[in-house]
């Protein structure tokens, strides 16, 4: 399960991804992909033939392998633990099951259902995420960071209340309108129950943070501002006296990212329909940028890919606060070659722009 990675970064200082985050000086733009571990790689496919995805998120040691998996690989510059959103549901008493995505056998939709909802005791409720995180920290060199993660409360919401992944989630959005006050109480309930799950995998070695609110582009603005913003912002309050760097992303948000702009947080993941020149000047200084290459152009030919490449590099601008990442999770059908191409084409190209010559 150790690591040293194949390829080591070109210059290997403590944490470029951590000095992004903060917007200090780095020695290259640190980059990572979102759904890094998983279905793209031959080596996770063999584990998955032999384990169900529950069993590789449930036992400590199989997990820890996915998530070093694709750091074997490639010289990214984070680690992002293997689990799913969805699993600390199942600490407060909701059982879910994936099929691929996942499936709730009784979606929450009442008031009674929502109360009786168990408050999340990380330890208590999904004490083997935190040792995944213990034992995926160990087997990671100080210059590679590693990510906690957890499903942002409205996204949350969209499973529960739907049962399942749905183009339009109409019984969550349903809710939002008939029973706007069990909605907020089911988000309060979530956000409660990530600000602790969040917390715990920070006391366990994660070194940053990060909210997938990857259903908020189903949202009007006002909705957005009324629901997901404020539950998004009861989760990031909680963590900010941890000190642990704060990373947002709202997948299909252009139209919501002044509001995004005002939540608390130390980056914003930005998806691939919006140029980062755009994002930045509606986030201001404060906020780095995460991203944002489109999925799809991992399918293009190798120069093409080294063009699209430099254009989201340029569009971020000078390289502060920039962490190149993809505008959402990588398709299962990628090259891998693709991957090894992008990490090492953004590390090549932004060297010798910030840091000592190679
Ligand atoms: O590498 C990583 O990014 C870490 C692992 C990770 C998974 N899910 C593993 C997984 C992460 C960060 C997630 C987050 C997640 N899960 C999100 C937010 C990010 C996003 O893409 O918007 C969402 C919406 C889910 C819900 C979910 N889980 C879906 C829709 C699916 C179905 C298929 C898919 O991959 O999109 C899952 C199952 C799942 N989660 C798989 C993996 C690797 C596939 C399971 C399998 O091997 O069959």
């Amino acid at each position: 399960m150790s690591i040293p990675a194949r390829r080591p970064a070109p210059t290997a200082p403590a944490g470029a991804f951590l000095a992004a985050c903060r917007r200090e000086a780095v020695p290259h733009t640190p980059v990572w992909i979102m759904r890094q571990a998983g279905r793209y790689l031959p080596e996770y496919r063999e584990l998955r033939a032999r384990y169900d995805f529950a069993t590789l998120t449930r036992e400590p040691e199989l997990a820890a392998e996915v998530t070093l998996q694709p750091l074997r690989r490639f010289a990214l510059d984070a680690a992002i633990l293997f689990s799913d959103i969805m699993t600390p549901v199942e600490g407060m008493g909701v059982p879910v099951e994936f099929s691929p995505g996942p499936v709730i056998a009784e979606p929450v939709r009442t008031r009674a259902q929502v109360e009786a909802l168990r408050p999340l005791e990380p330890e208590v409720g999904v004490p083997f995420v935190l040792e995944s995180v213990r034992l995926v920290r160990a087997a990671l060199p100080s210059s590679v960071a590693l990510i906690g993660f957890c499903g942002a409360p409205f996204t949350l919401l969209c499973y529960l209340v739907t049962g399942r992944g749905s183009k339009e989630f109409a019984p969550a959005r349903v809710l939002l309108q008939r029973d706007p006050d069990t909605a907020q109480l089911l988000l309060a309930r979530l956000a409660d129950a990530m600000a602790a799950y969040l917390a715990a995998q920070a006391r366990a070695g994660a070194q940053a943070l990060m909210l997938f609110e990857s259903w908020a582009g189903l949202l009007s603005p006002d909705d957005y501002a009324r629901f997901a913003r404020p539950a998004a912002a009861r989760v990031l309050e909680r963590l900010r006296p941890l000190g642990v760097p704060l990373i947002y992303f709202a997948n299909d948000a252009a139209s919501l990212l002044e509001h995004v702009a005002r939540l608390p947080i130390d980056v914003a993941g930005i998806d691939w329909r919006q140029s980062l020149a755009s994002a930045r000047a509606t986030l201001g200084p404060r906020i780095a940028v995460q991203g944002n290459l489109d999925p799809a152009a991992l399918f293009a030919a190798p120069a093409v890919l080294r063009q699209r490449i430099d254009r989201v590099l340029a569009e971020a601008g000078p390289p502060l606060g920039h962490i190149f990442n993809l505008g959402h999770g990588i398709w299962p059908d990628t090259d891998p070659d693709a991957v090894a191409l992008l990490v090492d084409h953004v590390h090549e190209r932004t060297a010798s722009r910030t840091g000592p010559a190679r």
